[in-house]
């Protein structure tokens, strides 16, 4: 089958065999690039309209007991400044957050042992009590199922957990020996199991990525189902074992939102802060290529610098919560608005009770 085939194979169908998508991977050129680009930014309007979503992002340590290689933030990164946010501190990045019309809340952190269950609890606990009406996400990273469950219990309602990457050998190539795919992916299920939103995800471009271990990427993809999903291209930290490799591109990260949009029309699906980074308009061909969310920096501004999980992270500009109007500008310079409801994922809002429908959209009528 030639690529466009396999490309409305993949939208028609929802998935592709690993062959297929190796082939889809490896073998594009500019043109069936563009193809699935223009394809599944179509599949966005048609599930979500024009409207984009936003969340707050609060990275509120970044303290990590990991070693990743990839990560500017790593435990063995002693030229990394860190900080934690008290509870206070967080609690008015949520104010201003809600002020600026943030309808989303996203606790970013490392894996931090100072944020003992008990002490999420009560900070989810406030954030929830103050703004019943705002949706809260963790992304703190891999726990055991009796902490996602107080988690859960406490009233978040989203997790984000990138997978990072599906295939076994090259998870080994990212992240030391103690870390390992089949845990990662265990607490994807796990999350998913109590109720969670769930979002899972990998870096574009990671050293030893190859079109196989992006094929078990989409694979695994699909077989999770995640209602989020988020990719970004790997980008260099100078203090990190990968400070020489190249960074991902551009190209690269439009196409694997293009096709993570065919094969999960309903997906919540962010043009991130590293292809904004990359690009400066990385994040409107993002949208352009099928995203649908933007999650500008709730930080206070005294520590954004601080969380540098890889040089020249962005942090200001349209980048910056405060900076909504300029976000808004230049969405609807590309016919999309800005929108400040909670935006759960539209599946989820039509059943919030089964958690792994299989998405019910005819998908053949574009
Ligand atoms: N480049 C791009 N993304 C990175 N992340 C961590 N380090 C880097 C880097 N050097 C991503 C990981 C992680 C998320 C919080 O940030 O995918 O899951």
């Amino acid at each position: 089958m030639d690529i466009k085939s396999l490309i409305d194979k993949l939208y028609r169908t929802g998935g592709l065999s690993r062959e297929e998508f190796c082939e889809v991977i490896g073998k594009r050129d500019r043109e069936t690039e563009q193809y699935a680009r223009d394809l599944a930014c179509r599949v966005r309007e048609k599930i979500y309209g024009n409207n984009i979503y936003i969340r707050g992002l609060i990275e509120f340590t970044s303290y990590c007991r990991n070693d990743c290689y990839y990560c500017g933030i790593r435990r063995s990164n002693h030229a990394a400044e860190r900080y934690r946010l008290t509870e206070e501190d967080i609690l008015n990045c949520c104010a201003q957050g809600y002020d600026l019309g943030f309808r989303t809340f996203v606790l970013q952190g490392g894996e931090d042992g100072f944020f003992t269950p008990e002490k999420m609890e009560k900070i989810i606990k406030s954030i929830k009590s103050r703004y019943p009406d705002c949706a809260l996400t963790l992304s703190v990273g891999e726990k055991e199922e009796g902490t996602y469950r107080i988690y859960r219990e406490a009233g978040a309602d989203r997790y984000l957990l990138r997978h990072e990457t599906a295939d076994e050998a090259h998870y080994r190539m990212l992240h030391p020996e103690e870390l390992s795919p089949e845990h990662r992916k265990d607490c994807l299920r796990t999350l998913k199991k109590l109720g969670f939103q769930t979002g899972a995800g990998f870096m574009v471009g990671s050293p030893g990525q190859t079109p196989e271990t992006l094929a078990e990427d989409f694979f695994f993809l699909r077989e999770l189902n995640p209602e989020m999903a988020g990719i970004g291209p790997f980008i260099a930290h100078k203090d990190t074992p990968f400070r020489q490799r190249p960074d991902g591109t551009l190209k690269d990260t439009l196409f694997y939102l293009a096709l993570l949009r065919l094969m999960l029309p309903e997906v919540l699906l962010p043009a991130t802060t590293a292809l904004g980074t990359i690009h400066p308009q990385g994040r409107e061909l993002g949208v352009l290529s099928g995203a649908n969310v933007i999650m500008p920096n709730l930080s206070p501004v005294s520590v954004r610098g601080k969380y540098m999980l890889y040089d020249r992270k962005l942090s200001s500009g349209a980048e910056a919560a405060e900076n909504l109007e300029e976000l808004k500008h230049r969405m609807e310079n590309i016919g999309c608005r800005i929108v400040t409801d909670r935006g759960d994922a539209a599946g989820w809002r039509r059943n919030p009770d089964k958690k792994s429908e299989v998405p019910e959209i005819q998908r053949n009528t574009i």
